[in-house]
């Protein structure tokens, strides 16, 4: 098929538009003997029977496979260079208490930046101690909790808080373990990275102003200070952002120790998945490797001791594990000029997804019921909401038959889109359903209009009930 115009330049027409491109879906998705996709062995028109649409579908076995993978390369790759490496789970990439079950059990922390975050982790059981709490805007009630709790680690984002994290330490009689988080002027995203020396924005402190505000930290008996930490965007590919920062925090690092431990040096998140199929994610064995040899010749070549190192991927983990599956309400050429783009409306949209909307992300889409011979088509895939940048996917080729009825699934949203979720329009957020060996349980229960009402102080009583029996009627009951 010839290229569409109105296509973005990096999207070539396929030579097959069921095909299911290698590293994008997770890695037990495949297409049935009947054409329909299967993932964790339970089918998609199986899935949207059960648990109504749009469906956000998590493939287990993956999601703990990349925890238990990743934290084995940078085990693997730290060993090498003499020391150890605590991996947190970001959890604002997607948190329920299974996801964080699955991560302990893979031999991961948690990283949380918000007291609802937390209440989810100790909700899941996660050991306190195995919890690192961000934010920059810690209310004082959630760093008290924080610190009644016992959680491990707290980040220190703004010189305001080394005393309110002093207090609460005080408060509720702990010494709190702390790290920094600066600003080391690495701006990474996907491809490239930026670096400068001065950075205007809302995370971490001025690079210059760390050694006062550590010593700030060391001046509190009610805190221990852990280590500088650093996260310098998301979606990177590559290690050059990461080793450029890494460089310029041991030379901080370096100065610390002149005025006591610096047991730790945390290195962010951010490392990059495969949206579509031009994506080429380093593989995380290779981001070990590479990070592990700049952390070691840096800290040789400064002759002091290699600490331990912390990460905090999110995306990688959950990412590609993950899957939305949508049913087709309508489809509609648009005809631009002598081209034309087929417009695919699906039943959720950026309620589901908004990263489409907040980043311009780019994702990709199959057929998920069938497979079809008819000749690929230029299509966009729209959501349902009353907003023309409500779109999920920009641009791929889907077999140009595809018609109302047909279930269409978009890859890779593991990440950030159940925890972006909305209400707008007063659509209910998608359950999320896990598959395993042909079995599929529901994780988070999706909403009902019920719930949607309840919160609405003037709906009467009659009405709730006259709508609880309605959704009843109209909404699959399993997931919601
Ligand atoms: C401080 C911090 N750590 C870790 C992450 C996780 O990033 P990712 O999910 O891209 O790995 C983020 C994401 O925004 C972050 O802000």
């Amino acid at each position: 098929m010839a290229h569409n115009p109105l296509a973005p330049e990096w999207l070539s027409p396929p030579a097959d538009a069921n095909t299911l491109a290698d590293g994008l879906w997770p890695a037990t998705a495949q297409r049935a003997e009947d054409g329909a996709i299967t993932i964790g062995g339970v089918s998609a028109p199986d899935l949207a029977a059960r648990f109504g649409t749009p469906l956000y579908v998590v493939d287990e076995a993956d999601v703990r496979t990349r925890a238990a993978d990743l934290r084995t390369a940078f085990d693997t790759e730290f060993a090498r260079i003499g020391t150890s490496v605590r991996v947190y789970y970001a959890a604002k990439a997607f948190l329920s208490t299974d996801i964080a079950r699955w991560m302990v059990e893979a031999g991961l922390n948690i990283d949380v930046c918000s007291g609802g975050e937390l209440a989810v982790a100790l909700a899941a059981g996660v050991e306190p101690g195995r919890i690192g709490f961000h934010g920059n805007n810690k209310s004082r009630a959630e760093i008290d909790q924080a610190t009644r709790v016992g959680v491990g680690t707290i980040i220190i984002d703004s010189p305001i808080e080394i005393e309110r994290v002093a207090e609460a330490a005080v408060r509720n009689g702990v010494v709190q373990n702390v790290r920094l988080r600066v600003n080391s002027g690495v701006h990474a995203h996907t491809h490239e990275f930026l670096a400068t020396s001065h950075e205007d924005q809302k995370f971490g402190v001025v690079f210059e102003d760390a050694p006062a505000l550590v010593a700030a930290i060391r001046a509190q008996p009610s805190l221990a200070f852990l280590g500088l930490h650093c996260h310098i965007g998301s979606q990177i590919f590559g290690v050059d952002g990461f080793a450029e920062s890494a460089s310029r925090l041991l030379t901080l690092h370096t100065e610390l120790l002149a005025g006591g431990p610096v047991p730790e040096l945390n290195l962010g998140g951010g490392f990059g998945i495969a949206y579509t199929s031009v994506d080429d994610p380093t593989p995380a064995r290779r981001l070990a490797a590479g990070l592990a040899d700049i952390v070691a010749a840096e800290c040789a070549s400064r002759g002091i001791p290699v600490p331990v190192i912390a990460i905090e991927p999110g995306r990688v983990i959950v990412g590609p594990a993950g899957v939305t599956l949508y049913e087709v309400g309508t489809t509609k050429p648009v005809r631009i000029g002598e081209n034309t783009r087929l417009y695919v409306s699906v039943d959720g949209g950026m309620s589901d997804n908004a990263r489409p909307a907040l980043y311009g992300a780019e994702y990709s889409v199959r057929l998920a019921d069938r497979v079809s011979d008819a000749p690929a088509a230029l299509v966009r895939v729209a959501g349902k909401h009353c907003e023309s940048g409500d779109i999920v996917v920009n641009a791929d080729y889907l077999p140009g038959d595809v018609a109302p009825g047909d279930l269409v699934m978009v890859p890779a949203t593991g990440a950030y889109c159940w925890s972006l979720a909305s209400n707008y329009n007063y659509l209910g957020r998608p359950a999320v359903v896990a598959v395993l060996d042909g079995g599929a349980r529901v994780i988070v229960r999706g909403e009902t209009i019920e719930d949607l009402l309840a919160r609405d102080a003037g709906v009467s009583d009659a009405a709730h009930e006259a709508t609880a029996t309605r959704s009843t009627d109209n909404m699959k009951e399993t997931t919601r």
